[in-house]
């Protein structure tokens, strides 16, 4: 079990940990317009999924930091959740995402975030975990969704998963790692297209912003450098297309490590335009 928990979800802790200051600091800023957009004095955020209360206690500060930034001084009010209890925190509300409603009852939500959650049902059930969503939020509510890494077994389709366990089964060089990480961007846009089309079937309009790609691979992390990285990630740029790229302390001028794919993808019932509402002001949290 913990061999497939960490086939699944490797990827995502080291990535987090290497990564970890860049994605908060290129994540909080969108929801922080997310939330500025709604426009209203006092915001409930529901958390699914929430784990460790990654979310409470590592992007709600910088959250609150952009807010202040653009002098917006809304109320934020967040509701940690998960399928099993925080085992730290012990704060999670136990709610299954299939079944908000069952925890939830007639309370709605005008915010429901899930960093890395909602692909875990694969294809099949998105559908399912949407309608759940969208029966606890407010009607002009949104779903944020941000993904790390989408596995490749829930996201891939068969022959892509065959040919991606022979990759890495051979001795890793550029080219394979080049080729991981094309299917590491066909998992993307596969878990982004199934979130669009089932969005749309209730209604809903999808923005999806962010990194489906990786682009001038210098040189390709894996577990070691990861940790040799630990702390020393200064930037994620940003740029609202189509990639994540960091530039990383100790790699030389020039030369970028691209490792970091992942997803952002706003649901909500209008379409907000979050990349165009994220202000100016606060690109400069990540070195613009
Ligand atoms: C990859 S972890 C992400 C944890 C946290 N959001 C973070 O970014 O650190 C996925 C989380 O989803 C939770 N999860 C899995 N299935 C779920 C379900 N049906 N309902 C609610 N949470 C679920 C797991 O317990 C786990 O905490």
């Amino acid at each position: 079990m913990e061999a497939m928990w960490h086939h699944l979800y490797g990827g995502v802790v080291s990535a987090r940990v290497a990564f970890g200051p860049a994605y908060r600091a290129a994540v909080a800023p969108l929801i922080a317009a997310a939330v500025d957009r709604l426009e209203k004095p006092a915001v409930h955020i529901l958390v699914i999924g929430g784990g460790q209360a990654h979310f409470s206690r590592h992007l709600l500060p910088a959250v609150k930091e952009s807010l202040r930034q653009v002098g917006n001084k809304v109320k934020i009010e967040v509701t940690e959740s998960d399928a099993h209890p925080g085992s730290e925190s012990g704060k999670n509300q136990i709610a299954d995402m299939f079944e908000l409603k069952k925890t939830f009852g007639n309370r709605r939500f005008d915010m429901v975030v899930g960093e890395s959650v909602i692909h875990s049902g694969g294809p099949q059930e998105m559908g399912a975990i949407l309608s759940s969503i969208h029966e606890i939020l407010e009607p002009n509510g949104l779903l944020l969704h941000v993904q790390d890494v989408t596995p490749p077994v829930i996201w891939l389709s068969r022959s892509e998963r065959t040919r991606a366990a022979a990759v890495e089964k051979e001795k890793p060089t550029l080219e394979s790692k080049k080729e991981m990480a094309e299917l590491s961007k066909r998992a993307h846009a596969s878990l982004v297209q199934a979130i669009e089309q089932e969005a749309a079937k209730l209604g809903m309009t999808t923005e999806t912003i962010g990194a489906r790609s990786v682009r001038t691979v210098s040189k390709w992390p894996d577990d070691d450098l990861f940790a040799a990285l630990k702390g020393k990630v200064n930037r994620l740029d940003y740029d609202h297309g189509n990639t994540h790229t960091s530039r990383v302390a100790g790699v030389p001028a020039g030369q970028y490590v691209t490792s970091y794919s992942g997803t952002v993808a706003v649901v909500s019932r209008n379409q907000i335009n979050l990349k165009n509402h994220v202000k100016a002001k606060e690109f400069d949290h990540y070195g613009n």
